[in-house]
């Protein structure tokens, strides 16, 4: 059998950060760099990918996994040339499970605590004391239920605050009220003050909260979106803070990205923005993970966390 071989297919910058991780993580296997290091092509039995050029995977024969720099692996499904015999793996990296906790705490504490009215009152520098109810009577909802959601809503319930999920199959969650199914999408939403979105991106979440699902929230309440851009239908959201069903929202992800610079979201006073940050993935934990699960493949097992080719994530 001939050595294992990996190619790390990215259109961006991010090699030279990989490099070391995946030398030090992956000592006998041969680690080249697309489109730099791809013939000869069939030798190469492995691909570390972030948004890959479509057509590129179906170039590597011999691929036995494609493993995915992120968690989310839309970028990989997006590729209508994507070879069909071979798993697509996610990252499931407590790392990354971490910094994503991080983000949704905190911005859930800002809009619990009033913090975006604080910063405006300073602006005009005004002294006023805003209501704020108890943790326990701040209900916080997370659409999806996997990984990050499930971590960032026991991050949440430990701090006190009254926490609900909602996903597609249905959970049983000590201390969390459990919502499933398209169905059960309205009620769950209604029960939302603070609504946090960590679903992955496929044909049926794409557009998932339109105009019609965010009026089902209660009015005034926030909206954080830390998954996917293209799950919330930007003009809806637009429509929502401006009637006042939405009061602030925080986005860290886009229909577009880079945000176009004449986008109205950057100059709206009532939506924080960060630039799809919320959690990035560290080479150094994410190359051993890899590692470990390319030995696994080696050994003639499974690889852990294979994306399912049903259901697009
Ligand atoms: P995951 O473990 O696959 O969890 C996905 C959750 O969404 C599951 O609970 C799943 O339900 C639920 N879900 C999927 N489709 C659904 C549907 N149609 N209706 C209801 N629920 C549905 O994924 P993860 O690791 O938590 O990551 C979630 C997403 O976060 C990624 O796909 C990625 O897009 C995004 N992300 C963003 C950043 C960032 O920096 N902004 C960083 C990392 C990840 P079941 O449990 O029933 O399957
Ligand atoms: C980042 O967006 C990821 O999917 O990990």
């Amino acid at each position: 059998m001939p050595a294992p071989s990996l190619i790390f297919i990215s259109r961006d910058d991010r090699y030279p950060r990989w490099h070391p991780a995946l030398e030090a993580a992956l000592p006998g296997i041969e680690v080249r760099c697309w489109p730099d290091g791809e013939e000869p092509r069939a030798g190469i039995t492995y691909a570390i990918v972030w948004h890959p050029p479509h057509g590129v995977l179906a170039r590597f024969p011999g691929l036995k996994a494609i493993f995915s720099v992120g968690a989310g692996v839309d970028h990989i499904f997006a590729d209508p040339e994507l070879p069909q015999h071979v798993p697509v793996v996610r990252l499931v990296d407590e790392t990354l499970t971490g910094q994503m906790s991080e983000y949704v705490v905190l911005h859930v504490l800002r809009h619990h605590r009033r913090q975006p009215e604080y910063d405006a009152q300073q602006t005009d520098r005004v002294w006023r004391v805003l209501p704020c109810p108890p943790a326990a009577d701040r209900r916080i909802g997370i659409l999806g239920l996997g990984v990050l959601g499930l971590d960032a809503a026991r991050k949440l319930k430990a701090l006190g605050f009254s926490v609900a999920g909602w996903s597609r199959s249905k959970k049983d969650e000590p201390g969390i009220e459990c919502y499933s199914g398209r169905e059960e999408l309205p009620a769950f939403l209604a029960s939302c003050d603070i609504a946090v979105c960590l679903l992955p991106r496929t044909p049926e979440t794409r557009g998932l909260l339109d105009a019609q699902m965010l009026a089902h929230l209660p009015w005034g309440a926030a909206l954080i979106n830390a998954a996917r851009g293209g799950l919330v239908d930007e003009e809806a959201l637009l429509a929502a803070l401006e009637n006042g069903r939405i009061g602030g929202a925080t986005l860290d992800v886009f229909a577009a990205e880079p945000l176009p610079q004449d986008h109205l979201f950057w100059r709206h006073p009532r939506v924080t923005i960060t630039p799809h940050i919320a959690a990035i993935t560290n080479p150094a934990s994410a190359a051993r993970i890899i590692a470990a699960n390319i030995e696994r493949i080696e050994a003639g097992q499974t690889p852990l966390h294979i994306a399912s080719r049903d259901r697009l994530y």
